[in-house]
């Protein structure tokens, strides 16, 4: 049999560098109440959340990604022409192809890059992220730039009481590389498709066209929240566990921002110590989708809340039902 070469790579990965981008509209509670019967007070209570960012004209799932992405290539120093990947994760860039990483790549200056979309909703950050790992430390890319965005006002339905409220606009981006140590731990992923009526698109194409109206998200909130604060609680046990990391160990934790509750939930059951610095941009941003987890890391590090070189765990869960996490060294 004739031997073909394999692919081989540095021996860790680390994320290198953060950037985040977020729209110029904000949206408070109050704002959304001319379509919904709710209360300010309903949502706050109930979710964390008072206000929220959506796009404005001019502003697009396109300037934000290339904004967070410009950002996180600057700050990593890595020259563009080493970045030999680009992962777009996104469930809200409406067209089905072509992808939107092969345009960003080449708006970013990046020459020749593998580029692609992944559709893994709200887990759709730590999904890209085990890809670039991967990636980088098989030797299949020197650097991966992984690009989190999302413009989910555009199918949200305004009169919809179970998600009018609940989402932002936003892009997170990284730049994943070598590292002399680890700084990207085993992911913890998978999915339950017997749950892909939980979040879905109300129509498909076909629908959308025969009816002449706009697909809109839709969410069976309460089957969401049940399956987070159980199921998603043991895996983002299992990313500690396979990191070999305790509760003791962790310096911050940035689970996905769907609801301030669930991030209480998972909290008492990890047991992780006052000091564990956690995320709660829920508040002031909504929940980003794919994107929320960079937003969210970006915003810690640049308010000083965490510092580089700090150990978090990170857990994403959404529409498929998918989930994905893992504890990383910050950048
Ligand atoms: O990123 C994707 C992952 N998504 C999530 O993780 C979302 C998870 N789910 C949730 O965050 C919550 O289920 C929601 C925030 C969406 C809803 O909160 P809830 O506590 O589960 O509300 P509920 O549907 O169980 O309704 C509780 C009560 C009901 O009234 P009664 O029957 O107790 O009198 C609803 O009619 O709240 C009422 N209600 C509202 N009241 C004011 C439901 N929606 C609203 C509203 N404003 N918008």
């Amino acid at each position: 049999m004739t031997e073909i070469k394999a692919s081989t790579g540095p021996r860790y990965a680390r994320i290198l560098s953060v950037g985040s981008a977020t729209p110029s509209r904000v949206i408070d509670n109050e704002y959304l109440l001319q379509f919904i019967d709710s209360s300010d007070e309903w949502i706050t209570q109930r979710t964390g959340i008072r206000e929220r960012r959506w796009i404005d004209e001019g502003e697009s799932i396109e300037t934000l990604s290339l904004e967070a992405a410009r950002t996180a290539i600057e700050r990593s120093g890595v020259p563009v022409d080493q970045i030999d990947a680009v992962i777009l994760s996104t469930i809200s860039h409406y067209h089905q192809t072509p992808a939107l990483a092969p345009k960003l790549a080449d708006a970013l200056g990046i020459p020749d890059a593998a580029a692609y979309d992944i559709s893994a909703a709200c887990a759709g950050f730590s999904y890209g992220l085990a890809q670039a790992e991967g990636m980088v430390r098989s030797g299949q890319a020197r650097h991966v730039l992984v690009i989190a965005g999302e413009t989910i006002s555009e199918i949200t339905d305004l009169t919809d009481r179970g998600t009018a409220f609940l989402f932002g606009d936003g892009a997170g981006a990284v730049v994943v590389g070598p590292s002399e140590t680890n700084g990207i731990g085993p992911v913890v992923w998978g999915s339950d498709g017997s749950q892909s009526g939980a979040i879905w698109q109300t129509k498909g194409w076909q629908e959308a066209v025969a009816e002449g109206t706009w697909p809109r998200l839709g969410m069976d909130g309460r089957a969401v929240f049940k399956w987070a604060t159980s199921f998603i609680a043991q895996a983002a046990k299992k990313a500690m566990d396979e990191a070999g990391i305790t509760p003791d160990q962790l310096d911050v934790f940035i689970p996905h921002q769907a609801n301030d509750r669930i991030t209480d939930t998972l909290l008492r059951y990890l047991k992780l110590p006052e000091s564990v610095v956690v995320a709660r941009t829920i508040r002031q941003l909504g929940n980003n989708s794919a994107a929320t987890i960079p937003m969210a890391m970006d915003a810690l590090l640049s308010s000083g809340e965490a510092k580089s070189g700090q150990t978090a765990l990170i857990i994403g869960f959404g529409a498929g039902l998918v989930y994905a996490g893992q504890v990383i060294t910050l950048p």
